[in-house]
């Protein structure tokens, strides 16, 4: 008998050991290399990809200092190996104790212009510092001493700044030049810095090594938080010492999905994004999209989006504040239900078209990275401080831009916000709430492929996301997914958005006959990060988006 067993114990140990064997090679990609080359070195150091996640959000938080860092939040989807464990770790900025729902209205009920997007009024509580003591802390191997020693080093000797700050400061130059400390650190000599301008945030080191010695409490207590509340509070702003005393991470179970095989794991509330994604694929999942032709395809993805982002308006929020039928929006039956008035001859006109906002620019801020280590450990993590530069503020002495999320929210219902996105009351201000995201850190999985994907762009980051995923189920490769043409559809406003070159003349004719109305964009948006492991063959790739400045690299 135990001749017997002794192959058998063999063969399984063979068979759990390659199970959980990762791939040969680590792969990142983040919206700058700086912040790539932090991750890899953190690898190197004998980190994971938890460790490296902390290294690369930090030194995105300095060298893109436009697009996310410790005044902000965001949210980490990690998938750890030796136990299967995935979580999404919310780091979200919650509303202080003292906002109501009228806080950026008038007495006509009107919303007060920039209030709720520039100063110290604009900033909900951040969440970033917290996210990574945590992250360090529970999934870490490495202390933050050393994770957040690449994010300190930049911070402290410079680095040179190029065309993408120019652009992103010189669209911020007046809420930059209204805080003092943001205009010392930001502008040059109180304008917007010219090419090759060298960087430097002293402040901002000084408050990286104090939550490396200290950890949570080295941001949200004592003198150092004092001095934020007491500098918001000077500047017109509503934070208490308790705000960020209260502050607390969440660890969330992902949303889950499936198109055509393949294993979907994103955002649940208090971001959209994986519910959005579900109920629209779940749309789609009846459609050949792949062999349909390419002008029914898009009418048939943008009536998805039609739907699905609609669905976000009416019902979605802060699930500690609001119930939410997430079961019946991202079930098949309910999808069956909404295909049945899906025309593939017409587009639907989306209600109430009275409403219609304007989005504005989207793209190069907030950011994203992918990571996967040699043993397997995942991470998506989309970082944000929402506009260009957060609300502009700094509180002298922090070096710390706060972020201006507070716009996230439906600030008066009906009334489009940044983004056009048009929020119901599920998205209300209400004291201690997080604010709708639309954040969509994503992971894809077949049995032989994994995928890591995600990208700033405000509303637009569904559909990105969308559209990667559906080039992931036709077989693409991340440079594809990265790369391929964006069209955009969010309900309100009744457009279909599209970027220089993300339609043929032959689909925005073919669109228009069905009845949509089209808008080119400026630019091209978005600056997805992709990670790819085939299993089979051992293969790992990645890759940046080419409309940033993002490294993607596999060692
Ligand atoms: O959480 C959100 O949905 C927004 N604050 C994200 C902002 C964003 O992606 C800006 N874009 N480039």
């Amino acid at each position: 008998m135990r001749n017997l067993l002794q192959p058998l114990v063999l063969l399984l140990w063979i068979f759990s050991a390659t199970a959980l064997a990762g791939p040969r090679q680590a792969a990142i990609a983040s919206a700058h290399p700086l912040a790539t080359q932090a991750g890899f070195e953190i690898l190197d150091q004998g980190g994971n990809a938890f460790d490296a996640a902390v290294a690369v959000s930090a030194v995105l938080a300095v060298v893109e200092p436009f697009g996310s860092g410790l005044g902000g939040g965001g949210f980490w989807l990690l998938k750890r190996v030796s136990d299967g464990k995935e979580i999404l770790l919310d780091g979200r900025e919650t509303a202080p104790w003292a906002a109501s729902s009228t806080m950026y209205l008038d007495e006509q009920g009107n919303p007060i212009p920039q209030l709720s997007l520039d100063g110290a009024k604009a900033a909900a509580i951040p969440g970033l510092p917290a996210a990574l003591a945590h992250l360090a802390k529970r999934y870490g191997r490495l202390s933050l001493a050393q994770t957040l020693a690449p994010a300190i080093h930049h911070a402290e000797s410079g680095f040179e700044t190029g065309e993408r700050y120019r652009l992103a400061a010189k669209s911020r130059e007046k809420a930059l030049q209204a805080s003092p400390a943001a205009a010392e650190i930001f502008l040059d000599h109180g304008q917007t810095p010219g090419p090759g301008f060298h960087l430097l945030q002293k402040d901002l080191a000084q408050t990286l090594r104090r939550l490396a010695r200290q950890g949570h409490a080295g941001f949200y207590r004592g003198p150092f938080a004092s001095n934020l509340v007491a500098q918001v509070r000077k500047a017109g702003g509503i934070w208490t010492q308790r705000d960020l005393e209260r502050y607390r991470v969440l660890e969330r179970e992902p949303l889950r999905g499936e198109y055509q095989g393949i294993r979907i794991v994103s955002a649940p509330p208090p971001s959209s994004g994986g519910v959005v994604l579900a109920e629209a694929l779940n749309i789609l999942s009846a459609y050949d999209l792949e062999h349909d032709d390419p002008v029914t395809a898009k009418h048939l993805i943008i009536e998805a989006e039609r739907r699905a982002y609609r669905d976000r308006d009416l019902y979605l929020g802060d699930p500690a504040f609001v119930e939410m039928p997430i079961r019946r929006l991202t079930s098949p039956d309910y999808a069956a239900g909404l295909r049945v008035a899906i025309r593939p001859d017409r587009a639907l006109p989306s209600e109430n078209l009275s409403d219609v906002g304007n989005p504005s620019s989207q793209g190069d801020h907030t950011t994203h990275f992918s990571i996967i280590d040699r043993q397997g450990n995942q991470v998506a993590a989309t970082l944000s401080i929402n506009q260009r530069f957060g609300s502009g503020f700094v509180a002298a002495g922090s070096g710390v831009l706060l972020n201006d999320e507070m716009d996230d929210f439906a600030v008066s219902p009906g009334k489009p916000n940044a983004y056009g996105l048009v929020g119901g009351d599920a998205n209300r201000i209400e004291p201690g709430k997080r604010m709708l995201s639309s954040m969509s850190p994503t992971f894809l999985e077949t049995e032989d492929r994994i995928a890591i994907l995600g990208t700033p762009g405000g509303s637009r980051i569904i559909s990105m996301v969308l559209l990667a995923i559906l080039d992931f189920a036709q077989n693409h490769d991340p440079q594809s997914w990265v790369s391929t043409g964006r069209f955009h559809h969010q309900y309100l406003p009744d457009v279909v958005e599209y970027e220089p070159g993300g339609l043929s003349p032959e689909e925005i004719k073919g669109l228009e006959k069905l009845g949509h109305k089209l808008k080119e964009t400026s630019y091209r948006y978005g600056d997805m990060q992709a990670v790819l492991w085939e299993k089979q063959g051992d293969t790992v790739g990645a890759a940046s988006d080419p409309r940033g400045e993002g490294a993607a690299s596999v060692r």
